[in-house]
């Protein structure tokens, strides 16, 4: 078979190159992407499930020394993040990255071609993520035979696990329950979603879908196309001159088997996945809604507000030294700034999905008598 070579005429190549203009300055480009919806409705797991995963996620005793819970990073009156630039993490270490928000965390599994956290590397399915949350050293430094022991030994625990599951404590029971908590936390009923927006938030879903291309990335129910991208954010140099932090990122980069562990000054994103150099400082697109609450945004919190997140975008993104940034400047007026805004904060609820934390009596001392004799 003869290949016949496509010849262009001048005239098709003007025309396209029209076409391609009006694209980006026009409000069209919202049919060519997967349109934004309300989210789809998932089953309620079962109140008593739920229940118990609610007590472990606010039980420090899931943690190696018994000093954090899982809300201390993801604080329900944070918007389930911590409102921290970078989050700590196991005590003697702190964390290179923003403590994300659990809100509609469930969804990455439909909505993504990657895993969890703020590159994608984590688990394959929320259950995943959850173990991983707890084995972490730099995390919950959990060892799940010690989590089984210490259920075993609080008469709640051992009642919760014999009425949801039957039979003993385990850790995989335990992260069933923790799982069951987390598909409780949804925000599906935000201005957007009950379509109750202001005139101004509907303006800014235009401009979102259209001059300012949000869309391109930003797109389906869940306000993401699942998928990383270079977005220039600038490094958090918190992360290279604070020791701590340093050692806690070199640390993950050796546990991932990243090429040249040492060298890096610079969250290599995606690239600990695919190892792939093209990807190195890309992050997946995150979703959008509850936004209103989570602040400071990004993988390393550098954008302390909206706003400073909508003139990040409409200066072009951040430079990023070395790799191609994919955004452009925008040319947004004051107004259009002002309703992008506005759409954005559509995305979130009116009242913030809160929760009262927890107490848990920690009647089980992680340091039994015969060790402190010992020493
Ligand atoms: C010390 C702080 C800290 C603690 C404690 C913590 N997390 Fe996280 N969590 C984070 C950070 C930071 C990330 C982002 C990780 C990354 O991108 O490298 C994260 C990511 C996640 C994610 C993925 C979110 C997403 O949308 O990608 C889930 C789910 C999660 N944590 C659940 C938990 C659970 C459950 C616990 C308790 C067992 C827990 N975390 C304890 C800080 C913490
Ligand atoms: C090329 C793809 C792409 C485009 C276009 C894009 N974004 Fe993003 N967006 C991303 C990625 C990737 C991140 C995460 C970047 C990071 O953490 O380094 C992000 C992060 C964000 C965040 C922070 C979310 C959080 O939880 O911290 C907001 C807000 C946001 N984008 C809004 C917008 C708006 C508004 C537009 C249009 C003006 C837009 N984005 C256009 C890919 C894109």
């Amino acid at each position: 078979m003869v290949i016949k070579p496509r010849v262009f005429s001048l005239a098709q190549i003007c025309l396209t190159a029209l076409l391609g203009l009006s694209f980006t300055s026009q409000s069209i480009l919202a049919g060519e992407y997967p349109a934004l919806a309300p989210l789809p409705a998932k089953k309620t797991p079962a109140a008593s499930k739920v229940e118990m995963g609610k007590r472990l996620f606010f039980d420090a005793r899931i943690s190696g020394d018994g000093a954090i819970s899982c809300a201390t990073c993801h604080d329900p009156n944070m918007g389930f993040g911590d409102g921290r630039v970078l989050s700590e993490a196991y005590p003697g270490t702190d964390y290179f990255r923003n403590s994300p928000s659990l809100i509609n965390t469930q969804y990455k599994a439909d909505f993504t071609d990657t895993g969890w956290g703020w590159e994608g590397r984590l688990g394959s399915s929320l259950n995943d993520v959850v173990r991983d949350q707890l084995t972490e050293t730099t995390i919950m430094n959990m060892d799940m035979r010690i989590m089984h022991e210490r259920a075993k030994q609080d008469p709640v625990y051992v009642e919760m696990c014999e009425a949801n599951f039957g039979g003993e404590c385990s850790s995989g029971k335990m992260r069933k329950a923790l799982v069951a908590f987390i598909e409780t936390l949804v925000s599906n009923k935000t201005p957007f979603d009950s379509g109750t927006m202001s005139r101004a938030a509907k303006s800014g879903q235009k401009l979102f879908e259209g001059k300012a291309g949000c869309i391109q990335c930003h797109n389906g129910p869940y306000l993401s196309d699942g998928k990383p991208h270079n977005t220039g954010v600038p490094e958090n140099l918190d992360i290279f001159k604070d020791p701590v932090r340093h050692l806690t990122y070199r640390s993950v980069l050796h546990t991932y088997g990243v090429p040249n562990m040492a060298a890096w000054r610079r969250d290599v994103g995606y690239f600990m996945v695919s190892r792939d150099y093209k990807d190195v400082g890309k992050f997946v697109t995150p979703t959008l809604r509850e936004l209103k609450y989570t602040a400071p945004y990004m993988h390393n919190g550098t954008l302390a507000s909206l706003e400073e997140v909508i003139d990040y975008y409409n200066e072009g993104g951040g430079h990023d030294d070395v790799m191609p940034n994919e955004l452009a400047p925008l040319g947004l007026s004051q107004r259009d700034k002002k309703n992008l805004l506005a759409f954005l904060e559509a995305l979130s609820a009116d009242v913030p999905l809160a929760m009262e934390k927890m107490e848990i009596p920690q009647d089980y001392d992680p340091t039994p008598d015969w060790l402190e004799t010992k020493n």
